[in-house]
């Protein structure tokens, strides 16, 4: 038989998410049940609360994305899951579902990590070319992968402190924004301009790694500056200067890694490259420089499973396989 199978199972933050995917390049179906309102009213994502929430959904959201794929249990090859990276009692729901499914219907189980999953959203978008350098900037994530194959990754760069969409999600809280902060910031900063003069964090001269506590606290002092001398804070400039700060480092640093390794493609994922300005710029030095640039469409820039399917068709294919005692992996290493 010539199709590959998957279906994919994603937990591991505040999304329930079952996918199936054909071939690891089409999507059969992609049933998502996120969290996001639940957590809202806490000002960020509670584990406990996200655990039971997940036990709630794991079952209906598996059952509609088998429903809609019209693909039967029988014809599947494997059921892919994360593993980790992520809350451990969060990956536990997904990886205990993943089991109990795989056992009943006799299926083989795969486990996959949760950064390569954002990097096979890019799949979707057009066949990946090797070698490629692929940014992974999530609300826990910052990572330059260098992939010179399919399934191998060599993590070449990542954060000393907050992931990107921490520091988003931070920022936001201190401007009264509500979470997550990532949209809120993006849309606010249209209506400003990057006028204020906030750090760039370089590191050493050559590192490919990032920092973005400096730039939290700068922004911190500056609106509490800002407020003890009573001036009436510009939200919207503070915003697009705090955005335009973290842009120009990624994008920065994304391309000497690829021009570093003769990159054929750039690869961008995980939530923060839904951000409107990393976007654009990052489409702008792509092209300047002549190297092909895939950002997934913000569907599939957020955690969802079709992307576990297909980072989970290619350990299915290469004969990575768990047994019934997988679990859930908080720190896994990539
Ligand atoms: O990939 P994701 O859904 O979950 C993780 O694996 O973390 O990423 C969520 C993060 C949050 O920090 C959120 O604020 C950020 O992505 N985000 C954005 C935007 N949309 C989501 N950050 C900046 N601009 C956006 N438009
Ligand atoms: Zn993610």
């Amino acid at each position: 038989r010539q199709k590959t199978l998957i279906l994919g199972i994603e937990t591991s933050c505040d999304e329930t998410a079952a996918a199936v995917v054909e071939n690891g390049t089409v999507i059969r179906s992609n049933a998502v049940a996120s969290q996001i309102d639940i957590h809202r009213r806490f000002g960020g994502v509670v584990p406990e609360v996200a655990s039971r929430h997940h036990v709630d959904q794991i079952t209906v959201i598996c059952e509609e994305a088998m429903d809609k794929s019209e693909v039967a249990w029988s014809d599947l090859d494997a059921i892919a899951v994360t593993q980790g990276p992520g809350l451990i009692g969060a990956l536990l729901v997904g990886v205990n579902g993943a089991k109990a499914l795989a056992y009943a219907h006799g299926l083989p189980l795969v486990p996959v990590h949760h950064i390569t999953g954002h990097i096979y959203a890019n799949r979707f978008v057009r066949e990946l070319e090797f070698p490629l350098i692929a940014l992974v900037v999530s609300g826990g994530h910052t990572e330059l992968v260098h992939m010179s194959q399919h399934g191998s990754y060599e993590v070449i760069g990542t954060t000393r402190d907050d992931a990107a969409g921490e520091a988003f999600d931070k920022i936001a809280r201190t401007l009264g924004l509500p979470y997550p902060g990532g949209p809120k910031i993006d849309r606010l900063a249209k209506k400003g301009k990057p006028v204020i003069d906030f750090p760039r964090a370089w590191l050493e001269e050559g590192s490919l790694d990032f920092s973005f506590s400096g730039l939290k606290s700068a922004v911190i002092n500056y609106v509490h500056n800002e407020q003890q001398r009573g001036h009436d804070l510009n939200a919207a400039d503070i915003a697009a200067s705090f955005q335009a700060s973290v842009s120009e480092v990624l994008v920065k640093k994304t391309l000497i890694a690829a021009e570093r390794v003769h990159a054929k493609q750039i690869l961008v994922a995980g939530g923060v490259s839904a951000n409107s300005v990393v976007r654009t710029e990052m489409e702008q030095a792509a092209r300047t420089r002549g190297i092909p640039l895939i950002i997934p469409p913000l569907k599939l820039c957020t955690d969802n499973a079709a992307m576990i399917a297909a980072s989970g068709t290619i350990g299915f294919l290469k004969g990575t396989r768990a047994d019934l005692s997988l679990n859930g992996k908080a720190n896994l290493a990539i």
